[in-house]
């Protein structure tokens, strides 16, 4: 066993050492357990390149004994923390999804608030937020949008990841030119102070969102969510197995209200996966409701 000589200074890219397939299979499985998130064999050198970095801040030798210490070690609980980092994607920007923004604002919220008391509060889910560029562009585009046509609308919006870090970034409001590329420039001047290439998203779009560490996979909280008009769970799927994604669905269900919708990624489908939502065609995009 080698022994990974201590940090000084900068830490390198990689810690150079190699992750046996056996042990691969073993920390995939750890992930499927405690995540959903299932990696393909060929993605092996994605975890080696990311864990590797873990390997040489903890100054462990082998892949193996990060395993014990994930499993079994007295720092467990701190160190699934780093490990959530490690093996997540958390790619995203503001108003990645146009079509499904624009069936948002223009069909989906006038559908949920036909009936409804003028004073009602709309409560909206990004289930897998990232760095809350999602939350916020549903935030912008209740001030921007749907309070002028409803001036006693509230909302209420909860985004929740299970990467920690992204989670911070949420909370700060603080983005780079990257995650504002694709926003109209109306929005970036309205919404965002700038300051030396930083863009900070403005208080009255902040205090409607709300960030919380969550587990998609962890049945437990799931259940304690609370109940939802609309959810977004974007981009996120395409890392489950069928298992798994049947298993977040059917909780994303019941997080739900009748006649509510469910908004998933442009490249995911439920197909296979979910018979009980209704689907429901929008301009270059879908939603599924629950009726
Ligand atoms: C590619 S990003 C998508 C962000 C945003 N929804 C969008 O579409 O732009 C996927 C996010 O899902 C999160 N994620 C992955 N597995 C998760 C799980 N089991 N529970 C909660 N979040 C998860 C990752 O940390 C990552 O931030």
């Amino acid at each position: 066993m080698t022994v990974g000589a201590p940090l000084i200074g900068k830490a390198p890219l990689t810690s150079g050492v190699k992750m046996s397939d056996d042990t691969f299979r073993l920390i995939r499985e750890f992930i499927y357990q405690q995540t959903g998130i299932y990696f393909q064999d060929n993605k092996k050198y994605l975890l080696e390149g990311r864990l590797g970095k873990r390997l040489q801040v903890l100054n462990l030798g082998t892949f193996e004994e990060y395993l014990q210490l994930i499993k079994y070690g007295t720092r467990r609980n701190e160190e699934l923390k780093f490990f959530y980092d490690a093996i997540t994607i958390n790619e995203t920007f503001f108003f990645r999804n146009e079509p499904q923004f624009e069936a948002f604002e223009k069909t989906l919220v006038p559908a949920i608030l036909a009936g409804k008391p003028p004073r009602y509060k709309l409560r909206v889910w990004s289930s897998a937020s990232s760095s809350g560029e999602e939350a916020h562009t549903i935030a912008m585009l209740y001030l921007e949008r749907l309070k002028p046509k409803y001036p006693a609308l509230e909302l209420e919006v909860v985004g929740t990841d299970i990467n920690s870090t992204v989670l911070d970034t949420a909370r700060k409001g603080v983005y780079r030119d990257y995650s504002v590329r694709n926003m109209p420039k109306m929005y970036l001047d309205k919404y965002f102070k700038a300051e030396d290439g930083r863009f900070t998203v403005r208080d009255d779009v902040r205090r409607l969102v709300r960030f919380e560490h969550l587990n998609l996979y962890d049945q437990i909280r799931m259940r304690q969510m609370g109940t939802y008009d609309i959810i977004f769970c974007c981009n996120v799927l395409i890392y489950f197995d069928a298992p798994s994604k049947i298993q977040v669905v059917s909780n994303l269900y019941d997080a739900l209200n009748r006649g509510g919708f469910l908004f998933i990624g442009y490249a995911e489908s439920l197909h296979g996966i979910s018979t009980a939502f209704k689907l429901e065609n929008f301009p270059k995009t879908v939603a599924y409701k629950k009726e």
